[in-house]
């Protein structure tokens, strides 16, 4: 995992697909270089025999969602790509249905799978032709192939292997290879090694001209369908196409393993962890609490901005961490309109954290008074919690005493970094204290 570094510079962003939208749509929306019908097939019919768990892993959660969910919004976000279809075993139709309908999916259309991968990949591509069963998607003349369990997965790559399929006919992504790979002899011994660094790791998406990809599978073998891995090959060796091989981001792994599923986790936190913004409100007390906030944060690595209303807060469009400040008891109206404003602006793939910092100086509260901003919170955090939204509380006694203070800034800020880079469900709807 890499290291934050601490600048007054705002960070270049490594944040995968986790922008509100892709950054490249905004960029090329009325010159886009796609002048073509582009769909995409998603494989997602297979058990994950290897992760040793019960759900197949396209289906296990992720910070709260399944995994497939985010590949999918992934393909739906860009807009020159016109439908997703998404391969799925008969069992898991229903399962799929619901999802579809829980995250409000809307290019995608579900396919029965097959036994095995290029089987379910055939019928994702049946979806687009006379032969397939049921409704017929519009026929596209460049078909992207990536596997439904890779969830990481950017515009502009996808835009590199969409344009090099419609040139060339076939377009796959590779990444160096990390192991030499050798041969073994029947008895296990080693019977001859591959020179590393003229072998690639072929990997996905891949992009083909529809017809080519549809021709190459109407050819194939029983043998083919049964044992065959790689779709650039089918290509090759059924129409005579070879593929344009184009070296892709690390970001483009598969989950694999079940400890790939917390490597996914982990790597979402990661992105969405790098940014705050602080609304300062308009009082001396606040800004003085922000600017110490904003110095602690920031050396912890956290890029941080300061503003001094919800508003100009909403506009920070990658930010997913907000930090409201207020001195005495928020009010819960105030809190709901914000969560409201937080939900209305920003897209809920990933979850918001909002942490009410609420800074004590009157130090007068009573003991009813806390509790019922206790089960204020309390019925809030759980709304937001069904929208993403993880909202917490922290309460900071004011001390007249500077390094009473100091101690409990510290605390704070401590606090503000576990709460955004864990986005821990449990800690939602609790008011701490620091
Ligand atoms: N896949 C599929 N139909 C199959 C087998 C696999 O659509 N009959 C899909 C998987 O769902 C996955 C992708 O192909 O999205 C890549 O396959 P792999 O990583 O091998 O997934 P599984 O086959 O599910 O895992 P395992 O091999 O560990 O059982
Ligand atoms: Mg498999």
């Amino acid at each position: 995992m890499e290291t934050h570094e601490t600048s007054s510079e705002r960070p270049v962003e490594r944040q995968l697909h986790v922008t509100n939208e892709g950054c490249l749509s905004e960029l090329t929306k009325g010159r886009c270089p796609v002048n073509f019908p582009v769909a995409v097939v998603l494989p997602a019919a297979g058990s994950g025999e290897r992760t040793g768990l019960s759900t197949p892993k396209q289906f296990c959660k992720i910070i709260g969602r399944p995994l497939i969910s985010y590949t999918i919004h992934a393909f739906e976000r860009v807009f020159w790509i016109d439908n997703v279809v998404v391969v799925v075993a008969k069992e898991s139709h229903d399962l799929m249905t619901d999802i579809i309908h829980k995250y409000n999916h809307t290019k995608v259309k579900i396919v029965e799978g097959g036994s095995t991968r290029h089987r379910s990949i055939f019928n994702g591509l049946l979806a687009f032709s006379e032969q397939g069963v049921g409704s017929k998607l519009q026929k596209p003349k460049v078909v992207i192939i990536h596997d439904a369990v890779r969830p990481f997965i950017e515009e502009d790559f996808l835009l590199k292997i969409t344009l090099a399929a419609n040139k060339q006919g076939a377009s796959g992504a590779v990444r160096p290879l990390v192991s030499t790979v050798v041969a073994a002899t029947a008895g296990g011994y080693l019977d001859h090694s591959l020179e590393r660094a003229r072998y690639k790791a072929s990997e996905m998406p891949q992009g083909f001209i529809y017809d080519i990809i549809y021709k190459a599978y109407q050819h194939c073998s029983e043998a083919e369908f049964e044992f065959g891995t790689e779709c650039l090959e089918l290509a090759r060796q059924h129409c005579g196409t070879s593929a344009v091989l184009i070296e892709g981001p690390s970001s483009l792994w598969k989950v694999t393993y079940q400890r790939d599923l917390t490597s996914a986790e982990a790597v979402i936190k990661e992105s969405v962890s790098q940014s705050a913004c602080i609304i300062t409100g308009e009082c001396a007390e606040t800004q003085n609490l922000s600017t110490w906030m904003k110095n602690g944060l920031m050396a912890e690595g956290m890029w941080v901005d300061a503003v001094p209303n919800i508003e100009q807060g909403m506009s920070r469009s990658t930010n997913r961490n907000f930090i409201k400040l207020s001195v005495n008891s928020p009010k819960s109206v105030e809190i709901g309109e914000f969560m409201k404003m937080c939900e209305e602006t920003k897209d809920g793939l990933y979850p918001f954290v909002i942490l009410w910092v609420h800074l004590n100086v009157l130090d007068q509260a009573s003991f009813s008074q806390e509790n019922d901003e206790a089960s204020v919170i309390m019925t809030l955090a759980e709304n937001a919690q069904k929208r993403n939204i993880f909202l917490s509380c922290v309460r900071v006694r004011y001390s007249k005493d500077s390094s009473e203070r100091e101690r409990r800034m510290n605390k704070l800020c401590q606090m503000t970094v576990a709460l955004i880079r864990d986005r821990n469900a449990a800690f939602s709807g609790q008011i701490l204290y620091a």
